[in-house]
């Protein structure tokens, strides 16, 4: 094994799924060669990070000079933040040239986009798609539309590995379910909740029913929190292990997939446990309205999002090692706490 040292720089650790990224890198069998910073806004996060044995910096990612800094000085960036803050990525992306300008190493930068890259505009709940997305088809990985969510930005991550200063890879999770249990929670430094289903269930205990958007048949991928946690890991191994077999730039989209489900199916499930909850009587959820997307949303175009397809298949993960455990299954099983969770926050 050797014994050199990788300096690593970690964007997004408080969040849902940085926080778990994080953790695992803390515990992996390498752990004592890695020197990890970790940039995060708060002093008194930064303290608690500390005590988990990694440096800190105190920005954000709007700090850009500080960002190229961090990342000038890391072989391995792991943003697992904003997919949407191109300036910052940018500064990511400056840090990284320099550094193979003056240290000489080619850095490697783990990006983080997501499957709504994939996401079709206009099922509106009542349509299912054939397209299924195979992140080893780069033809069709190249075939994203430009105009796609994340996809100007992904683009310019790809261009990056293109000009040869940078190995970028892309990981794109579908929809993240579970509530993390971890030190990092414990301690009040990691955010344990998705966003995702929680923003059906907010809508569902504003209406008090479950809602979906149109006849809710369209289809989207899913994984568990813990699982694309470990697609990072599992990424970041192979790639340690041996870099020429690991597909980066356009050869490096990953999809984070294990199971797809309808939007129905997760209404359903929210339904069921408003039901058990005595806040509805009817576990069957009925179609969002325009005036309701709006209200629950903030606009329709990002109401109906929750009608859209991204159907996909991880294929490039799986062939780097990755394992995921958890299925379509175990999500519909999760609604449940996170409903009652959400009900009492
Ligand atoms: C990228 O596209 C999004 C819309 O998907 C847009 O809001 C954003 O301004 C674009 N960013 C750049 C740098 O073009
Ligand atoms: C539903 O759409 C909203 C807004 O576009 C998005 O934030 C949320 O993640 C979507 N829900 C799921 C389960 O993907
Ligand atoms: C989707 O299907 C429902 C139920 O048949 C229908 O009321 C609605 O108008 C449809 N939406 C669109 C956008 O076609």
């Amino acid at each position: 094994m050797s014994t050199s040292r990788t300096s690593i720089f970690f964007a997004g650790a408080t969040g849902y799924i940085g926080g778990s990224v994080l953790y695992r890198l803390l515990q992996h069998p390498s752990a004592k060669t890695f020197d990890i910073t970790v940039l995060v806004r708060s002093q008194e996060k930064a303290k608690k990070l500390e005590s988990f044995g990694v440096k800190t910096a105190i920005g954000s990612l709007d700090d850009h000079a500080l960002v190229e800094e961090l990342a000038s000085k890391a072989h391995v960036t792991f943003n697992t933040a904003d997919s949407d803050n191109v300036e910052a990525i940018r500064a990511i992306l400056r840090g990284a040239q320099k550094r193979h300008a003056t240290v000489g190493d080619l850095p490697i930068y783990i990006h983080t986009s997501g499957t709504a890259e994939l996401a079709d505009s206009d099922a509106l709940g009542n349509k299912t798609t054939d397209v299924i997305w195979d992140d080893t088809n780069v033809e069709q990985v190249e075939s994203i539309p430009d105009a796609a969510f994340h996809r100007n930005v992904s683009l310019e991550v790809i261009a990056a590995d293109k000009a040869g200063y940078v190995k970028s890879y892309i990981i794109l999770p579908s929809t993240i379910y579970g509530r993390v249990k971890s030190p990092l929670v414990d301690a009040g430094i990691q955010n344990p909740q998705s966003i995702q289903i929680p923003y059906l269930i907010k809508a569902a205990l504003g209406r008090k029913q479950a809602g979906m958007v149109g006849k809710g048949v369209a289809l989207w991928a899913d994984v568990s929190n813990d699982d694309i946690a470990d697609l990072y890991i599992a990424l970041y191994d192979a790639i340690a292990a041996n870099p020429d077999k690991v597909g980066h730039g356009i050869e490096g989209y990953y999809y984070g997939e294990n199971g797809e489900h309808t939007w129905y199916s997760i209404s359903r499930a929210i339904g069921e446990a408003l039901v058990g909850l005595g806040v509805s009587k009817d576990p069957e959820p009925t179609s969002f309205t325009d005036d309701e997307l709006i209200k629950y949303y903030g606009s329709l175009m990002f109401g109906n999002f929750n009608g859209t397809n991204a159907r996909c298949r991880a294929n490039r993960g799986r062939s780097i090692g990755w394992k995921p455990k958890y299925t379509t299954q175990d999500m519909l099983a999760s609604i449940k706490a996170e409903v009652e969770a959400i009900s009492k926050q």
